[in-house]
């Protein structure tokens, strides 16, 4: 379905009845990255999954595109979807990101965080200059070129040996998002503040799942934010990468059953 929030035109897909969870999308992907999620658990909850403004088949603006603003568009999304009740966020990557901006502009909407392969601390001088390569970069190639030059650290070693219709429908995610969502995200993500404060603030539930063997961020930093969010549960998934939920469903699709059941 298509829906208006502030200054643009989502699409979001929904399914399922019961406690909101709504999964963000991380960089450069679509609301596609959940399919498992909305095929193997709609029986637990009410699942809605938007592309964010510049992905999929939602419209795009001019960016940047803070992790604020994207925030704004899922707290408006609920609103106009008419969900009133606390939602479960799960967010991705870059979706945990707007999840950290969620609940520190949004606390009262929040039921519990599922932080998935992401990170609180902002970029690093030398990840900023990354993204402004990045940036040049699909200037130049466009989308198609991020798409050649994120696919080999997306995934782990076995996914890439072992799932190819799967790599495949990756690159195709990637190329599907648009020249200006790629460029707002890049700038959104790359001013974006330091959440490791917002992590001693928590007092939700907060479940942290990671791939072993996530190329783009690190177990580490997972570790870390699991450490400093009290009462959080870390679960490190194996033979996962990047997109853990993705690569190893039933496993993701397990914590968040008995995530929901603790709540
Ligand atoms: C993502 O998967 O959302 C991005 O790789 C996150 C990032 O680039 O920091």
């Amino acid at each position: 379905m298509q829906i208006q929030v502030n200054d643009v035109v989502l699409t979001v897909e929904d399914r399922g009845a019961g406690r909101p969870l709504l999964f963000i999308h991380g960089y450069p992907l679509s609301r596609r990255l959940w399919e498992p999620q909305l095929e193997g658990l709609a029986d637990v909850a009410y699942l809605i999954a938007p592309d964010l403004r510049g992905h999929g088949d939602s419209g795009s603006t001019s960016g940047p595109y803070s992790m604020d603003l994207l925030a704004e568009d899922c707290h408006a999304l609920l609103d106009v979807m008419g969900v009133k009740e606390p939602v479960v966020l799960c967010g991705l990557s870059m979706g945990g990101y707007i999840t950290f901006a969620f609940y520190r502009k949004y606390p009262e909407r929040v039921a519990g965080l599922i932080l998935a392969a992401t990170r609180a601390g902002e970029d690093s001088p030398e990840g900023k200059a990354n993204r402004d390569k990045a940036a040049n970069l699909a200037r130049q190639g466009g989308p198609g070129a991020i798409a050649e030059s994120m696919l080999p650290k997306m995934l782990a070693p076995k996914t890439y040996n072992e799932r190819p219709e799967l790599v495949q429908s990756v690159w195709e995610m990637m190329h599907s998002t648009s020249l200006e969502g790629i460029l707002g995200d890049l700038m959104g993500m790359k001013s974006r503040p330091d959440s490791t404060p917002t992590l001693k603030q928590i007092d939700k539930h907060t479940l942290i799942l990671h791939g072993s063997d996530d190329q783009l961020i690190s177990l580490r930093d997972a570790v870390s934010m699991r450490a400093a969010t009290s009462g959080a549960q870390l679960r490190v998934i194996l033979d996962a990468g990047h997109l853990v939920n993705l690569e190893q469903p039933e496993q993701f699709n397990l914590a968040i059953r008995g995530f929901l059941k603790e709540l």
